[in-house]
């Protein structure tokens, strides 16, 4: 796919800092363009540097973003469960769309309206995906920003007590297509949930830096804790990973193309108008086993 196309020269290509949290944008690339070996590296310190990484103004057929993608390691191809509940879009593809569209009464793809809290994607699964890429294909008039946490920042945040008890620890993630409340394992059984215990604070296996791993939607439990502990601990974490200090939010705009390292940062989305609609194409990184 990338020798139908003119490559990118490098010289082209700057990064500029978002916020002191975290993020970049990354100009003077044309993503419909294939890149040489020097860009995408460069691309890539970035990414590692920034943790999110933003493309402006891109005009991205499928076949470009995937081709995108693929600089970053190699693209997930999403399947259908087997137990078949998750909601809308299409199947055996890279792609999900993320949008609150219904067309003849169905969703046309997943996430719906409105606020979702922090989270990674997939802490669930025993290979969290390595890094998301959302494009901005329609927008609300207001609202709908995705605000970004950093997640080294939040390690190095945990009071030294607390980071000690944690230390060597597993934290228990679930899914239940939640997107504004925690689970109550009590009510739903662990057992009938998507669900993976992670270390609480892993070694980034990129970069080899610490990074809290935990998130208010999907962290249920610390193993080995009473459960009273365990929600202290948790609710601690929380604020930790949560404060407006190692966030970045993202306005969007069309033709945005966002790019997150989903193992150093967890992701939420603010509320927009529910009678607008917005899209997003989404694809991901297929990551690996993460370790204390
Ligand atoms: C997501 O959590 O992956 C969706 C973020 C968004 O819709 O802005």
């Amino acid at each position: 796919m990338a020798m139908s196309v003119e490559a990118m020269p490098v010289k082209t290509m700057s990064v500029t800092p978002l916020s002191p949290a975290l993020g970049a944008a990354i100009t003077g690339v044309d993503l419909r363009k294939a890149l040489d070996d020097a860009t995408v590296k460069a691309i890539n310190d970035a990414f590692d540097r920034y943790i999110v990484v933003v493309f402006r103004d891109q005009e991205l057929s499928e076949a470009d973003q995937v081709r995108a993608a693929g600089y970053f390691g190699k693209v997930h191809i999403r399947r259908r469960p087997a137990n078949g509940r998750t909601p809308g879009g299409e199947y055996d593809t890279p792609f999900m769309m993320v949008t609150n569209i219904v067309e003849n009464g169905k969703p046309i793809g997943s996430f719906g309206d409105g606020e979702m809290w922090f989270h990674h994607d997939t802490s669930y699964y025993p290979q969290p995906h390595r890094a998301t890429f959302l494009y901005a294909m329609k927008l609300t008039s207001s609202g709908g920003e995705t605000c970004f946490a950093n997640m080294y920042k939040a390690y190095e945040n945990i009071p030294q007590p607390l980071r000690d008890r944690l230390e060597g620890r597993k934290v228990l993630q679930v899914h239940d297509y939640k997107r504004r409340e925690r689970i109550d394992l009590g009510k739903v059984g662990v057992a009938n949930i998507q669900h993976h215990e992670q270390p609480i604070i892993i070694t980034h296996p990129a970069t080899g830096k610490k990074a809290l791993y935990i998130s208010r939607l999907m962290s249920a439990r610390i193993e080995g804790f009473s459960a009273d502990e365990s929600e202290a601990a948790l609710e601690a974490l929380f604020d930790i990973s949560e404060d407006p200090a190692i966030v970045y939010e993202h306005e969007w705009r069309l033709g945005d193309l966002v790019v997150w390292d989903n193992w150093a940062s967890i992701h939420a989305r603010k509320d927009f108008p529910r009678d607008e609609p917005r899209l997003m194409r989404r694809c991901t990184i297929e990551g690996r086993a993460l370790g204390f």
